[in-house]
């Protein structure tokens, strides 16, 4: 059993690590609600034992407040698995911040159609694609 806990505990560190250094990439932000207050704690603990605490920027509350100010130049990766009413409006804070070539994958995203219009519009800027079950994958064009 002990032989598992030190591989599994770090490897995912040096994994982080190389794929952050090789692309220059900022720390994922992590934005939960904070009356989810247990997932945010089992997310620490899960941080910590994989020793990725420092890799990460976990923001707390409302992520239409949390994600309006200090976000990196540049984003690589959007996940939206938060209210699926708010993903066009999540999508407002970041997308000025959309390399060509970032990915946004949001998840049950057949509920929220504004959100699907806008990313299947060729006018705003997105190569999208639904792939496996509810899942849109868009590509930031430029
Ligand atoms: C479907 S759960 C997914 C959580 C996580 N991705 C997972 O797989 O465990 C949606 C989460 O989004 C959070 N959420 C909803 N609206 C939010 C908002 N405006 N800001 C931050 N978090 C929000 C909810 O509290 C809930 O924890």
């Amino acid at each position: 059993m002990h032989q598992h806990t030190q591989p599994l505990q770090w490897r995912p560190r040096a994994v982080g690590e190389n794929v952050a250094q090789q692309a220059g990439v900022r720390p994922p932000l992590i934005a939960p609600q904070p009356e989810q207050d247990r997932r945010l704690v089992r997310t620490r603990d899960n941080l910590a034992a994989g020793d990725l605490d420092d890799l990460v920027e976990i923001r707390e509350g409302d992520a239409l407040k949390t994600l309006r100010a200090d976000l990196p130049d540049t984003i690589d990766l959007v996940l939206l698995d938060g209210a699926k009413a708010l993903y066009p409006d999540i999508l407002d804070l970041v997308e000025n911040r959309l390399k060509p070539g970032a990915f946004v994958v949001a998840d049950n995203a057949d509920y929220s159609p504004d959100y699907l219009a806008r990313v299947r519009s060729p006018a705003n800027g997105y190569l999208s694609v639904p792939f496996g079950e509810d899942v849109e994958l868009s590509m930031r064009l430029g």
